[in-house]
């Protein structure tokens, strides 16, 4: 089979990494990819929302399957668009279409639905500046802290924690008046959760589906899960707090009812979900939903998946997942990010990256990265990922971190307190 698989980061090289296992896979292509990606397969400079770019990419290089990376095109609508163009039949895509993207697309439509069939989840109000005057009260009713979510997508940037009640409403206002612009138009206010969060995944073919291994992502910039939110520091797979018991709450809770509910309200889904899950007193709540997998925990994620990727692949994409089995590796996987120094802030681009061909015993999975003038350069704030397997969370991490000192590019950050809280 030849697949294409759509995006540039550390998430789209892991998932290379893992279908390049399958003796399914003939040729492997990435839209755009990265300077890692072009060591697997080809690159192909065409945009992930580029609908019209893909679909020339597909019919050159007969593409038998597409892999979606990010929830952008998902959301757009680029599986209804390529299922309904008469060029592409008979093409497997992984990745819901519009109708199941809205489960990340819009933060309302998620909760709503969570509701309606009894989701574990926080109590919610969804506020537009016809009903403001309900979004202060319930605030005010409330103890702090306040939690603040733009309805649509906002990279990653959408939610506000406040402390203070008089910011809170200060921030609702601003938020419906445009300050992420269109995506918060709507802003869902939760009541915030207690917890430890934890990402669970699973494939789906809309009816079926297999849980892959779980994750815990470190998001925080600083050690201690101190100072800005970014997109991953890194991640470790599995978590010791999501144990059978947990998990058997997880699936029966959670992931049963969401399956049910996607075939009930007839969303169209083929893919992943994520489920951003809190761990309330040994209770799993629903954070929120992602319609791909996560970034960086799929470059540990892709470690501890035994089976065929391709075959599970296959049959979310056919609907079939209930003949395919899944095998996880039993060892500890862990993840380390390498970034631009300044990231999540401004950090410069275009810094010549070294040592990676001296990586011993870890898998070099590029995130940010790009070639220029046949030298390798970052490209962008999170730039390297520094996967390794272990016997114990400890071996796995000083194996990543051994191998992140040898990676040399300038101002270079990485966390070092990885699974401190475990
Ligand atoms: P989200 O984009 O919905 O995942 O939110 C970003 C982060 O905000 C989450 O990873 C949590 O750390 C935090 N968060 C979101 N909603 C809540 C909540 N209801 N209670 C506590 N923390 C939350
Ligand atoms: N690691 C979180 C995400 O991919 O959204």
């Amino acid at each position: 089979m030849n697949i294409l698989i759509i995006g540039s980061g550390g998430r789209e090289h892991a998932l290379g990494w893992k279908i390049c296992q399958s003796e399914k896979t003939t040729k492997l292509f990435f839209a755009p990819g990265n300077a890692g990606t072009s060591e697997i397969g080809e690159n192909i400079p065409v945009g992930v929302s580029d609908f019209a770019g893909i679909k020339e990419i597909v019919l050159k290089n007969q593409i038998d399957m597409i892999i979606v990376g990010p929830e952008v095109p998902l959301v757009e609508g680029i599986h209804d668009y390529i299922s309904s163009d008469n060029d592409l039949k008979g093409i497997k895509v992984v990745g819901p279409k519009k109708s199941g993207a809205q489960l990340e697309g819009s933060k309302d439509f998620a909760k709503e639905f969570m509701k309606k069939y009894n989701i574990p989840t926080a109590g919610f109000i969804t506020v537009s500046n016809k009903n403001l005057t309900e979004g202060f009260e319930f605030l005010s009713s409330k103890k702090p802290p306040y939690v603040l979510k733009a309805d649509g997508l906002a990279a990653g940037k959408g939610v506000l924690i406040i402390d203070s009640l008089e910011e809170a409403k200060q921030l609702l206002s601003e938020m419906l008046n445009g300050k992420f612009g269109d995506a918060s138009k709507k802003v869902v206010i939760e009541e915030f959760l207690s917890g430890i969060e934890v990402s669970v995944f699973v494939i789906t073919d809309g009816k079926n589906y297999k849980i892959l291994p779980e994750a815990k992502d470190y998001k925080r910039i600083g050690e201690g899960d101190t100072g800005l939110n970014t997109g991953g520091m890194g991640a470790i797979s599995p978590v010791p707090f999501a144990d059978d018991e947990f998990m058997k709450k997880v699936e029966a809770r959670i992931i049963k009812p969401t399956i049910e509910g996607i075939q009930k309200s007839e969303l169209e889904y083929n893919g992943f979900i994520f489920f951003g899950l809190i761990n309330v007193q040994g209770n799993p709540y629903v954070i929120e939903y992602n319609v791909r997998m996560g970034d960086p925990e799929t470059e540990a994620v892709m470690l501890r998946v035994k089976s065929d990727f391709v075959s599970l692949l296959e049959g979310a994409a056919e609907g079939t997942l209930d003949k395919k089995s899944i095998e996880f590796d039993d060892r500890q996987a862990v993840t380390v990010i390498l970034v631009s120094g300044g990231y999540p802030g401004s950090y410069e681009k275009g810094k010549v990256i070294t040592g990676t061909e001296d990586v011993e015993d870890s898998i070099v999975f590029h995130a940010g990265t790009k070639e220029k003038n046949s030298e390798i350069v970052t490209n962008g704030g999170r730039v390297i990922a520094v996967s390794s397997y272990g016997n114990s969370m400890k071996e796995a991490l000083s194996k990543s971190y051994k191998n992140a000192e040898k990676i040399v590019f300038d101002k270079k950050y990485f966390r070092k307190d990885l699974g401190f809280d475990l």
